[in-house]
């Protein structure tokens, strides 16, 4: 199917990059006024001016979609989710609201094991059905690309279960998906005092397995003080690399225990979480090739400092944005408040919001090349607006979903 959209009021994103924008070329973000856009069997065919219509398409197709006012832009890249899990956790919420701590909460049996006991008693169809209705509502939110990670099994059974479910979304949703083995999440209640045995458990019985069905694309360890120390997760991840896993990492989230300097060593495609940083950590950041990934919405949602964006912007990082979608920390996978929530309490730019969350997001998942920008030869995944004023205003005006429809693929996302 050929359509032709014309008099766009903004196309945003239009991208020629190889990897990650990085630093202060974050907030140059190319677009074109009032222009025209060309899908030909689900991939971008063509765009520019519409004053350059006539001459660069003389044959109009059949089917022209006049979108006179609404801004276009490639859809959000989220590298960083935990899309699939069973129930939510708001007793939890109330918890913190009542003044409990993350740590105390995880004592209480309370945490990613509360997640992992609901996870284990739920069938895998059920889980399907769950994530599925899920990654429908981000579709419909402008999420065009999606990471989604297990660890909420932490036994052989469940992790597996976890990792065919994200198998069987990948086969059936124009959402482009990588999945992400995270069965070093935490310590199972029965290895808390065997750490070796549970690193055993997940090098020679999980990983063989996941290699041998292709269940995953990436490896990633919780790395934290209670959780794996760097030595565990270099330990992980080396057994990993021997499938061709590359780490992903949940660093620095609570506490600097040396996670950043063994995640550059293993070479990780993107460090995430990051909300305690030193000023050490941030210049190794800034120089370092891989993706700093920040999570807005868990520092916010759980209420701690957020992410120091522009020390790490002005270090050079390749600061990237992602939700971290997951019912203890994140319960909203809206990229959209990621945004906002990043141009408000991490001042942000705009413009450097969109590339950190559609390019960038992108190379955290190695999708650079199929999609995070417009570019020829993309897959259309593109975001139409409603009418808006301006490209700010859509962060500005927080909460608000300024979003018309969205496309996938050459298709249209059902609301
Ligand atoms: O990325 N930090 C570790 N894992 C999740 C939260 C897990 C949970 O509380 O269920 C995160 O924030
Ligand atoms: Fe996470």
């Amino acid at each position: 199917m050929t359509v032709l959209f014309t008099h766009i009021s903004k196309l945003v994103g239009i991208g020629e990059h190889n990897g990650p924008i990085r630093g202060r070329a974050l907030a140059e973000l190319a677009s074109i006024d009032d222009a025209y856009l060309l899908v030909e069997d689900g991939v971008i065919a063509g765009f520019g001016p519409m004053y350059e219509l006539e001459l660069r398409v003389p044959q109009l197709p059949k089917n022209v979609m006049d979108v006179f006012g609404q801004m276009v832009l490639p859809c959000w890249c989220d590298s960083h989710t935990h899309l699939v899990f069973a129930g939510s956790r708001e007793d939890e919420f109330i918890d913190k609201i009542k003044g409990l701590s993350y740590a105390e909460i995880a004592a209480k049996g309370g945490g990613i094991l509360n997640s992992a006991k609901k996870l284990q008693d739920t069938p895998e169809e059920e889980l399907y059905k769950a994530a599925l209705t899920r990654l429908n509502q981000l579709a419909a939110l402008g999420t065009g690309a999606i990471e989604i990670k297990s660890g909420y099994g932490l036994s052989v059974e469940a992790e597996l279960k976890m990792l065919r479910v994200i198998k069987k979304l990948k086969q059936q949703s124009d959402v482009k998906i990588k999945a992400t083995f995270l069965g070093a999440h935490t310590y199972p209640a029965l290895y808390k005092e065997n750490h070796e045995g549970y690193l055993r458990e997940i090098i020679d019985e999980m990983l063989p397995v996941i290699a041998g069905e292709q269940l995953a694309d990436y490896i990633d360890v919780f790395c934290e003080t209670g959780f794996f120390s760097p030595e565990e997760m270099t330990t992980i991840c080396k057994a990993g690399a021997a499938y061709q896993l590359k780490p992903k990492l949940h660093v620095n989230q609570l506490n600097s225990i040396g996670a950043i300097e063994a995640g550059i060593k293993l070479q990780a495609l993107s460090l995430d979480h990051l909300e305690t940083l030193t000023d050490d950590e941030i210049q190794l950041l800034g120089a370092y090739k891989g993706c700093s990934t920040l999570l807005p919405t868990a520092a916010f949602f759980l209420r701690m400092q957020f992410q120091p964006a522009r020390k790490l912007i002005d270090a050079g990082a390749a600061v990237t944005l992602a939700s971290d979608f997951n019912p203890g920390s994140s319960p909203s996978g809206n990229m959209n408040l990621v945004n906002a929530i990043s141009c408000i309490q991490m001042k942000m730019l705009p413009e450097e919001v969109i590339n950190a969350s559609t390019l960038n997001g992108a190379c955290a998942m190695e999708l650079e090349n199929q999609v995070g920008s417009i570019k020829i030869g993309k897959t259309a995944n593109l975001i139409f607006t409603k009418p808006v004023p301006s490209l700010a205003y859509l962060f500005y005006s927080f909460g608000a979903n300024h979003i018309d429809k969205v496309m996938l693929n050459g298709n249209w996302v059902k609301a």
